[in-house]
């Protein structure tokens, strides 16, 4: 019976000192105990892997960003916000979300005499509360704390930390895009 497992051994290709696994049974317990390790190590990482992004995906992909056509250049009076709604879709899992953002298009005459658009984020600064415009007072208000903006997106009073955030704007024709 040694006899048989040494030859078996040497047929293998292993010296005297190491230990043939299917001679010695705690030594197949030990090799088979490693490959069922490697196999459920295998296994756990590659669930990890797919459920990490299952599950990280939605909230921490980087969304991609793009020019939203905000509405006609026509629409807007020279120097006054104008607010309009941006739609923007997003897959999550299997649905499509659609997100809406309000933005403030503000139109001036550039000094070439071409209309330039400035496009202002709606989000207050201090805890993101909408700004509204007023026309009479011909400010941009806070309904929160008070914050007031003027048209510019500066801010006048109140708590507001900093101007409302500007988003790139350009003008396509007769068509004023948005970037988000
Ligand atoms: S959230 Fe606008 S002033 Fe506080």
């Amino acid at each position: 019976m040694a006899s048989t497992a040494r030859g078996r051994a040497e047929m293998n290709g292993m010296g005297q000192g190491e230990p043939d696994p299917a001679a010695d049974p705690a030594g197949r317990r030990r090799f088979l105990s490693g490959i069922i390790t490697t196999i459920h190590a295998a296994i756990g990482g590659t669930l990890a892997v797919v459920l990490g992004r299952s599950i990280l995906s939605p909230g921490f992909a980087r969304r991609e960003e793009s020019w939203l056509p905000a509405g006609p250049l026509s629409d807007l009076v020279d120097n006054e916000p104008t607010a309009v709604t941006l739609r923007v879709a997003r897959e999550d899992g299997y649905a499509q979300i659609v997100d809406r953002q309000v933005v403030f298009l503000v139109k001036s005459p550039g000094t070439s005499g071409e209309a330039q658009v400035v496009a202002l984020s709606s989000e207050c600064t201090h805890l993101g509360c909408r700004v509204s415009w007023d026309a009479e007072r011909e400010e941009l208000l806070c309904p929160c704390h008070g914050g007031v903006f003027d048209r510019t997106g500066t801010v006048k009073t109140g708590p507001p930390p900093a101007p409302l955030a500007r988003l790139r704007a350009r003008i396509d024709g007769e068509q004023v895009l948005v970037r988000l």
